[in-house]
Protein backbone atom coordinates (compact mmCIF):
# COMPACT_ATOMS: atom_id res chain seq x y z
CA UNK A 1 0.00 0.00 0.00
CA UNK A 2 1.32 3.48 -1.45
CA UNK A 3 1.91 5.68 2.36
CA UNK A 4 3.47 9.02 0.65
CA UNK A 5 3.14 10.11 -2.98
CA UNK A 6 5.25 13.35 -3.99
CA UNK A 7 3.84 14.66 -7.26
CA UNK A 8 5.88 17.02 -8.92
CA UNK A 9 7.60 19.28 -6.37
CA UNK A 10 9.31 22.34 -6.78
CA UNK A 11 10.57 24.31 -3.95
CA UNK A 12 12.42 28.18 -4.99
CA UNK A 13 13.79 30.14 -2.20
CA UNK A 14 14.66 33.87 -3.00
CA UNK A 15 14.02 35.60 -5.93
CA UNK A 16 16.06 37.63 -8.51
CA UNK A 17 19.77 36.63 -8.30
CA UNK A 18 19.38 34.95 -5.20
CA UNK A 19 16.94 32.70 -6.42
CA UNK A 20 17.80 29.18 -5.40
CA UNK A 21 15.94 25.88 -6.98
CA UNK A 22 15.98 23.79 -4.36
CA UNK A 23 13.59 21.19 -5.57
CA UNK A 24 13.13 20.65 -9.73
CA UNK A 25 10.20 18.61 -10.48
CA UNK A 26 9.97 15.41 -7.63
CA UNK A 27 8.27 12.88 -7.90
CA UNK A 28 8.11 9.74 -6.26
CA UNK A 29 6.19 7.23 -4.01
CA UNK A 30 6.93 5.00 -0.57
CA UNK A 31 5.27 1.85 0.26
CA UNK A 32 3.88 1.51 3.96
CA UNK A 33 6.31 -0.16 5.44
CA UNK A 34 9.02 0.81 3.28
CA UNK A 35 12.79 2.24 4.64
CA UNK A 36 14.20 4.85 2.21
CA UNK A 37 17.00 6.51 2.59
CA UNK A 38 17.87 9.80 1.11
CA UNK A 39 21.29 10.51 0.15
CA UNK A 40 23.13 13.38 -1.47
CA UNK A 41 25.50 16.27 -0.90
CA UNK A 42 25.17 19.27 1.30
CA UNK A 43 22.90 21.51 0.06
CA UNK A 44 21.66 19.32 -2.72
CA UNK A 45 17.95 19.74 -1.43
CA UNK A 46 17.30 17.05 0.82
CA UNK A 47 16.68 18.41 4.39
CA UNK A 48 14.02 20.88 2.01
CA UNK A 49 12.43 17.62 0.48
CA UNK A 50 11.89 16.48 4.29
CA UNK A 51 10.37 19.77 5.65
CA UNK A 52 7.94 19.45 2.49
CA UNK A 53 6.68 16.07 2.96
CA UNK A 54 6.52 16.96 6.88
CA UNK A 55 4.45 20.41 6.13
CA UNK A 56 7.37 22.11 8.06
CA UNK A 57 7.95 24.08 4.69
CA UNK A 58 5.72 24.92 2.15
CA UNK A 59 6.53 23.76 -1.42
CA UNK A 60 6.23 26.14 -4.39
CA UNK A 61 4.67 23.88 -6.51
CA UNK A 62 3.50 19.99 -6.65
CA UNK A 63 1.60 17.76 -4.22
CA UNK A 64 2.27 15.80 -1.40
CA UNK A 65 -0.30 12.98 -0.50
CA UNK A 66 -0.03 11.16 2.92
CA UNK A 67 -1.95 7.94 2.86
CA UNK A 68 -4.42 9.92 0.36
CA UNK A 69 -4.78 12.66 1.55
CA UNK A 70 -3.78 16.16 -0.10
CA UNK A 71 -1.34 17.76 3.01
CA UNK A 72 -0.98 21.17 1.59
CA UNK A 73 -5.08 21.53 0.62
CA UNK A 74 -5.66 21.13 4.52
CA UNK A 75 -6.33 24.37 6.78
CA UNK A 76 -3.28 25.12 9.25
CA UNK A 77 -5.03 24.10 12.15
CA UNK A 78 -6.45 20.16 10.58
CA UNK A 79 -2.51 20.10 9.01
CA UNK A 80 -1.17 20.35 12.30
CA UNK A 81 -3.13 18.09 14.07
CA UNK A 82 -2.50 15.51 11.42
CA UNK A 83 1.24 15.72 11.23
CA UNK A 84 1.01 14.97 14.91
CA UNK A 85 -0.89 12.04 14.51
CA UNK A 86 0.57 11.26 11.73
CA UNK A 87 3.97 11.90 10.95
CA UNK A 88 7.02 11.56 13.40
CA UNK A 89 10.11 13.87 13.27
CA UNK A 90 14.00 13.17 14.54
CA UNK A 91 16.33 15.74 13.74
CA UNK A 92 19.83 15.56 14.00
CA UNK A 93 20.22 17.97 17.26
CA UNK A 94 17.26 15.81 18.62
CA UNK A 95 15.12 19.06 19.83
CA UNK A 96 14.20 17.54 23.42
CA UNK A 97 13.08 19.80 25.68
CA UNK A 98 15.82 20.04 28.64
CA UNK A 99 13.37 20.98 31.23
CA UNK A 100 11.39 17.98 30.96
CA UNK A 101 12.62 14.42 32.03
CA UNK A 102 13.00 11.35 29.39
CA UNK A 103 9.84 9.77 29.90
CA UNK A 104 7.82 13.07 29.73
CA UNK A 105 9.44 14.04 26.10
CA UNK A 106 8.90 10.56 24.98
CA UNK A 107 5.04 11.12 26.01
CA UNK A 108 4.95 14.86 24.87
CA UNK A 109 3.33 14.34 21.84
CA UNK A 110 0.29 12.75 23.47
CA UNK A 111 -0.24 14.64 25.89
CA UNK A 112 0.39 17.60 22.83
CA UNK A 113 -3.20 15.61 22.19
CA UNK A 114 -4.87 16.10 25.16
CA UNK A 115 -4.40 11.91 25.11
CA UNK A 116 -3.11 10.03 28.21
CA UNK A 117 -0.48 7.82 27.45
CA UNK A 118 -0.74 3.97 27.78
CA UNK A 119 1.27 3.16 30.53
CA UNK A 120 2.31 -0.03 29.09
CA UNK A 121 3.41 1.67 25.60
CA UNK A 122 5.49 3.79 27.78
CA UNK A 123 7.30 1.13 29.37
CA UNK A 124 7.73 -0.85 25.74
CA UNK A 125 9.10 1.78 24.48
CA UNK A 126 11.77 3.12 27.63
CA UNK A 127 12.60 -0.71 27.54
CA UNK A 128 13.23 -0.85 23.66
CA UNK A 129 15.29 2.34 24.02
CA UNK A 130 17.09 0.69 27.03
CA UNK A 131 16.54 4.03 28.93
CA UNK A 132 13.91 2.18 31.83
CA UNK A 133 16.58 3.30 34.08
CA UNK A 134 17.03 7.01 32.86
CA UNK A 135 13.40 7.84 32.24
CA UNK A 136 13.87 10.18 35.00
CA UNK A 137 17.18 12.00 33.91
CA UNK A 138 16.99 15.08 31.89
CA UNK A 139 18.40 15.43 28.62
CA UNK A 140 21.41 17.28 29.96
CA UNK A 141 22.04 14.54 32.17
CA UNK A 142 22.13 12.43 29.29
CA UNK A 143 24.76 10.83 26.66
CA UNK A 144 24.21 12.10 22.86
CA UNK A 145 23.47 9.08 22.20
CA UNK A 146 21.31 8.79 24.85
CA UNK A 147 19.72 12.19 23.87
CA UNK A 148 19.08 10.52 20.24
CA UNK A 149 17.35 7.63 21.63
CA UNK A 150 14.40 10.14 23.51
CA UNK A 151 14.20 11.89 20.43
CA UNK A 152 13.28 8.55 18.37
CA UNK A 153 10.78 7.38 21.67
CA UNK A 154 8.92 10.98 20.98
CA UNK A 155 8.59 10.31 17.08
CA UNK A 156 7.55 6.44 17.62
CA UNK A 157 5.25 6.76 20.51
CA UNK A 158 1.86 7.87 18.41
CA UNK A 159 2.76 4.99 16.55
CA UNK A 160 3.00 7.43 12.93
CA UNK A 161 2.45 6.02 9.73
CA UNK A 162 5.66 7.96 8.75
CA UNK A 163 9.10 8.34 10.35
CA UNK A 164 10.92 11.65 8.80
CA UNK A 165 14.41 11.49 10.16
CA UNK A 166 17.33 13.82 9.06
CA UNK A 167 20.44 12.78 9.82
CA UNK A 168 19.66 10.94 12.64
CA UNK A 169 22.81 9.83 13.71
CA UNK A 170 25.28 12.80 12.59
CA UNK A 171 25.97 13.95 15.99
CA UNK A 172 26.80 10.40 16.88
CA UNK A 173 29.33 7.26 17.25
CA UNK A 174 29.55 4.64 14.83
CA UNK A 175 28.34 2.31 17.61
CA UNK A 176 25.54 4.66 18.58
CA UNK A 177 24.78 5.33 15.04
CA UNK A 178 24.29 1.62 14.92
CA UNK A 179 21.73 1.65 17.31
CA UNK A 180 19.82 4.18 16.24
CA UNK A 181 19.64 2.55 13.34
CA UNK A 182 18.73 -0.83 14.18
CA UNK A 183 15.94 0.69 16.26
CA UNK A 184 14.37 2.69 13.23
CA UNK A 185 14.98 -0.91 11.16
CA UNK A 186 12.70 -2.82 13.96
CA UNK A 187 10.05 0.23 13.95
CA UNK A 188 9.56 -0.68 9.84
CA UNK A 189 9.79 -4.69 9.69
CA UNK A 190 7.61 -4.86 13.26
CA UNK A 191 5.43 -2.08 13.05
CA UNK A 192 5.24 -1.49 9.49
CA UNK A 193 6.14 2.00 10.13
CA UNK A 194 7.41 4.02 7.21
CA UNK A 195 11.04 6.19 6.83
CA UNK A 196 12.77 8.14 5.33
CA UNK A 197 15.60 9.12 6.26
CA UNK A 198 18.54 11.62 5.56
CA UNK A 199 22.48 10.15 5.65
CA UNK A 200 25.62 11.17 4.67
CA UNK A 201 26.39 7.57 6.38
CA UNK A 202 26.97 4.96 3.13
CA UNK A 203 27.56 1.88 5.94
CA UNK A 204 23.49 2.55 7.01
CA UNK A 205 22.32 2.73 3.59
CA UNK A 206 23.25 -0.89 3.24
CA UNK A 207 19.71 -1.72 6.06
CA UNK A 208 17.67 -0.15 4.05
CA UNK A 209 14.72 -1.47 1.38
CA UNK A 210 15.24 1.92 -0.92
CA UNK A 211 17.72 4.80 -1.88
CA UNK A 212 16.81 8.02 -2.90
CA UNK A 213 19.48 10.36 -4.39
CA UNK A 214 19.36 14.35 -4.37
CA UNK A 215 21.50 15.97 -6.79
CA UNK A 216 21.33 20.05 -7.28
CA UNK A 217 17.59 19.59 -6.36
CA UNK A 218 17.15 16.36 -8.47
CA UNK A 219 15.52 13.09 -7.55
CA UNK A 220 16.84 10.20 -8.40
CA UNK A 221 15.63 6.35 -7.35
CA UNK A 222 18.45 4.15 -7.22
CA UNK A 223 16.07 1.47 -5.81
CA UNK A 224 17.48 -1.23 -3.61
CA UNK A 225 16.41 -4.40 -2.31
CA UNK A 226 13.23 -4.17 -1.58
CA UNK A 227 11.25 -7.17 -0.78
CA UNK A 228 14.65 -8.93 -0.10
CA UNK A 229 14.74 -8.06 3.33
CA UNK A 230 16.69 -10.18 5.79
CA UNK A 231 15.22 -10.62 9.34
N1 LIG B 1 15.34 29.28 4.03
C1 LIG B 1 16.13 29.28 2.94
N2 LIG B 1 16.30 30.40 2.20
C2 LIG B 1 17.07 30.39 1.09
N3 LIG B 1 17.71 29.32 0.62
C3 LIG B 1 17.60 28.17 1.31
C4 LIG B 1 16.80 28.09 2.51
N4 LIG B 1 16.86 26.82 2.98
C5 LIG B 1 17.66 26.15 2.12
N5 LIG B 1 18.10 26.95 1.13
C6 LIG B 1 18.95 26.55 0.00
O1 LIG B 1 18.35 25.45 -0.66
C7 LIG B 1 19.32 24.48 -1.03
C8 LIG B 1 18.99 23.14 -0.42
O2 LIG B 1 19.16 23.22 1.00
P1 LIG B 1 18.94 21.97 1.96
O3 LIG B 1 18.99 22.46 3.36
O4 LIG B 1 17.70 21.27 1.54
O5 LIG B 1 20.21 21.08 1.62
P2 LIG B 1 20.67 19.67 2.21
O6 LIG B 1 20.74 18.71 1.08
O7 LIG B 1 19.80 19.29 3.37
O8 LIG B 1 22.15 19.99 2.71
P3 LIG B 1 22.97 19.44 4.00
O9 LIG B 1 23.44 18.06 3.65
O10 LIG B 1 24.10 20.40 4.11
O11 LIG B 1 22.06 19.48 5.19
C9 LIG B 1 20.68 25.05 -0.61
O12 LIG B 1 21.28 25.63 -1.71
C10 LIG B 1 20.32 26.08 0.45
O13 LIG B 1 21.26 27.13 0.44
MG1 LIG C 1 20.14 19.11 5.46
Amino acid sequence: MEILKVEHLCKTYGKGESLVEALKDVCFTVEQGEFAAVVGESGSGKSTLLNCIGALDMPTSGNIFMDGKDLFSMKEEQQTIFRRRNIGFVFQSFQLISELTVEQNIIFPILLDYQRPEPAAVEEILEVLGLTDRRHHLPSQLSGGQQQRVAIGRALITRPKLILADEPTGNLDSKNSQDVMDLLVKASRYYQQTIVMITHNNNLTASVDRVLRVSDGVLTDLGGKKNEKLS
